[in-house]
C-alpha cells in the first residue's frame, strides 16, 4: 500500500513533539513538521488512523503504548552514519589518546560508542585499533548503543552496503570485510571486539547499566537535543568516565554554551573533552 501523507495540525505537532522529547530528548523545530508527517503517515495508516490525534491517543493510552514508543522512535530518529566518519578524531584516539592510556600501564580499555546507529563507528574503531598495531597491547571492550532497536539489530549483523563505505580508502573493504554479491560483512575478529545494546541516553538507570569507560564517542547526536538535554547527557558521560577519561563529540558540536566539568582540548583539526 502506498501511504498518502496525513497532515499534522499545530496542536497535534506540539503534543507529539513533547512526547518524543520526553522519551528521548530529541527536539523538533516547527519547520520539521513535514518530517513527522512524512515519516509517520504510513504507520498511522497501518494502525487504521486517519489523524495524528488518534495516534497521540494511542501513544498515551493504548495497552501497546510502550511498544509503540519504540516504533515511533525508530521512525523519527536520524540514523545517518558511515565508516571512518570524521576520521581525524578517530586518528587522534589511535595516535594520542590510547597510547597515553597505555603509557599509564592500563591493560584493559573500555570504549563506548554512544548512539552509534548501525554500528559503522564502533566497527571503525575496532578496525583502526588493528591498523595502528594497538589491538594486542590491551584488552579492549567496545560497546555500541542506540535508542533505535532496528539500527542495533543491523549493527549486530554487521552486514553493510555501498553507502556505508563512502570516503573509505580503496583497500578497506577487502582487508576487513567478507564480500557477498551486494554486501560486505565485518570479519569475525572485529565483530568479537564490539558488543551492541539498545540504550537511551536519557535513561536514569543508564550509568549503572553501562559502568565506567576510558573513552566515549558520542558524535552527531547532541545536535538533535536542546541545551537541557545536552547538559544532562554531558553530566552523565562525565560520571561514566574514569579519570582521566576522554570524550569525543561531533565536529560541529560545541559545548561552549553548556555548563560542564570537562576540560576542552584542541588537537589541530578538532577538539576533545577530558575528565582530569
Ligand atoms: C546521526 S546518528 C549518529 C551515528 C554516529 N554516532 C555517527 O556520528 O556517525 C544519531 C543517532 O543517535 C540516536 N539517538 C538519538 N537520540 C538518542 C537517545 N536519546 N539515546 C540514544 N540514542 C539516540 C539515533 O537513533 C541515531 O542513530
Amino acid at each position: 500500500m502506498l501511504a498518502h501523507t496525513i497532515k499534522i495540525k499545530d496542536e497535534e505537532f506540539f503534543e507529539l513533539k513533547d512526547i518524543i522529547y520526553k522519551a528521548s530528548a530529541i527536539t523538533f523545530a516547527e519547520s520539521k513538521k513535514y518530517l513527522l508527517e512524512n515519516r509517520l503517515s504510513k504507520r498511522l495508516q497501518e494502525l487504521n488512523f486517519d489523524s495524528f490525534k488518534e495516534y497521540i491517543y494511542y501513544l498515551k493510552y493504548d495497552i501497546n503504548r510502550v511498544k509503540e514508543m519504540d516504533t515511533l522512535l525508530n521512525l523519527v530518529t536520524i540514523n545517518e552514519t558511515y565508516f571512518l566518519r570524521e576520521r581525524p578524531q578517530m586518528d587522534h584516539l589511535m595516535k594520542n589518546t590510547i597510547p597515553a592510556i597505555l603509557a599509564k600501564g592500563k591493560k584493559s580499555i573500555r570504549i563506548w560508542s554512544a548512539a552509534c546507529s548501525t554500528g559503522e563507528e564502533p566497527y571503525s574503531l575496532a578496525i583502526l585499533l588493528k591498523e595502528n598495531a594497538l589491538s594486542a597491547r590491551a584488552n579492549y571492550e567496545i560497546i555500541g548503543t542506540d535508542i533505535n532497536t532496528e539500527v542495533v539489530d543491523v549493527a549486530k549483523k554487521g552486514v553493510y552496503r555501498g553507502m556505508s563505505f563512502r570516503g573509505v580508502p580503496p583497500n578497506f573493504q577487502a582487508a576487513y570485510f567478507n564480500p557477498s554479491a551486494l554486501t560486505f560483512e565485518v570479519k569475525d575478529e572485529f565483530k568479537q571486539r564490539v558488543r551492541f545494546q539498545v540504550a537511551n541516553l536519557i535513561s536514569p538507570t543508564l550509568p549503572a547499566q553501562m559502568g565506567k569507560f576510558d573513552v566515549i564517542f558520542c558524535r552527531n547526536v547532541l545536535i538533535y537535543f536542546d541545551l537541557d538535554g545536552k547538559k544532562k547527557v554531558l553530566d552523565m558521560f562525565y560520571n561514566c568516565l574514569n579519570t582521566p577519561g576522554y570524550l569525543y563529540l561531533g565536529h560541529s558540536e560545541s559545548t561552549l554554551k553548556i555548563e560542564n566539568k570537562f576540560t576542552l582540548q584542541n588537537f589541530g583539526t578538532g577538539v576533545f573533552h577530558i575528565k582530569e
